[in-house]
């Protein structure tokens, strides 16, 4: 009944983590989410970074991370569930990343952070694609430019409210204006007119502040097909980030989170510390560059959102991403009780 069947692969369960970089969701949560019969997904974001010399080589540490963390998840998996791994379409390595998931035998890559209109020509057939968007105007125009330079269309759609945790799609008062049911039933009017024209089902997935059955019912009323969920699997003892990322989670209410402008040029949702207090946005801070980024100038950036999430990542909490409605998160679970949660079964 909840079964996803694309047109190679099958997922039991119609739930994706989503991916969450730096170093937040790699091989372990997302082996142990696709063991359960969901979709768990690998941030591709600076993967490298715990490789020696990563600085001088950022690209070569993160693809050889990536094809360990695919291969580890992989394992964990035992052949359940699907694997994917998820590229920001703003990162300057992109396309080689996507070349890459591909080539190591991900099930799905899965792009946000801009619009990714060249997704199609860099990877095998095999591999599933899918955008991540914020409204309907965006997905019409990856769909129209796909299809036209390649005839392709997405095997699934991620559509991300304005609840989601990291970097957001909108402009900074559509932030608290903004609904994610007006998303997701627009861009399933889309999907069923394409059906209808070209014969594919195209499967949505709705993300941002899901976390119970009744949100995801919600979310498939409206027409969605499953839900792509973040910030709970960050309190389970699977998710791969340090301890002190994931207790910031458990011991954070949604009045500890903040709206802040991120050097990738994005709005995101972040949880308040002394590292966010600290900024000066005045000042331009002058260190090391990896380049990572298309969208960032380090000529004028406060702070480097690479390294911030590189340090979180280790441990030392600097820039830490949240999705809304954390309040009942208040301790650490495992990946099982989130799906149940989500899924009805307890
Ligand atoms: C810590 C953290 C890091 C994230 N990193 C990424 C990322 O690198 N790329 C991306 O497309 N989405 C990223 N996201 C968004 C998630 O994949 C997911 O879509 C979103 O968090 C869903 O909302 P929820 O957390 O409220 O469930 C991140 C979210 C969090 C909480």
């Amino acid at each position: 009944m909840c079964k996803v069947s694309f047109f190679n692969k099958e997922m039991d369960i119609p739930i994706i983590q989503g991916g969450m970089g730096v170093g937040i969701s790699l091989g372990n949560l997302a082996g142990s989410v696709a063991r359960e019969g969901a979709m768990g997904v690998i941030s591709g974001v600076d993967i490298g970074y715990r490789e020696e010399g990563f600085l001088k080589d950022p690209l070569a540490k993160s693809k050889a991370a990536l094809k360990k963390e695919i291969e580890k998840a992989k394992a964990i998996a035992r052949g359940r569930g699907l694997i994917g791994v998820n590229v920001m379409t703003a990162a300057k390595d992109y396309e080689e990343l996507v070349r890459a998931s591909s080539e190591y035998g991900a099930d799905a890559v899965i792009c946000g952070a801009g619009l990714p209109l060249n997704l199609p020509e860099l990877v095998g057939k095999e591999t599933l694609i899918a955008p991540i968007v914020s409204s309907k105007r965006a997905l019409a125009l990856i769909l129209k430019t796909w299809k036209k330079r390649y005839d392709r269309l997405p095997d699934f759609v991620v559509v991300e409210g304005p609840k989601a945790g990291g970097h957001l799609g909108f402009k900074r008062e559509e932030i608290e204006t903004v609904k994610l049911e007006d998303i997701v039933a627009d861009v399933f009017e889309l999907l069923k007119e394409l059906k209808t024209e070209r014969g594919k089902k195209i499967y949505s997935f709705a993300a941002g502040g899901i976390r119970t059955l009744e949100d995801r019912l919600r979310m498939k009323d409206l027409g969605a097909d499953g839900v792509q969920v973040g910030t709970p699997f960050i309190a389970t003892e699977e998710c791969d980030a340090h301890i002190n990322f994931k207790q910031a989670i458990v011991d954070s209410k949604d009045s500890d989170l903040e709206i802040i402008l991120s050097p990738v040029g994005f709005w995101a949702r972040a949880i308040k510390n002394d590292f966010l207090k600290g900024i000066d946005y005045s000042k331009v801070q002058k260190r090391r560059c990896i380049d990572c980024l298309k969208t960032c100038d380090p000529r004028k950036t406060p702070y480097c959102i690479s390294k911030a999430l590189c340090e979180s990542a280790k441990g030392r909490l600097n820039v830490v991403f949240s999705g809304e409605n954390i309040d009942s998160i208040d301790e650490i679970t495992t990946v099982k009780d989130v799906i149940e949660k989500l899924m009805g079964e307890r």
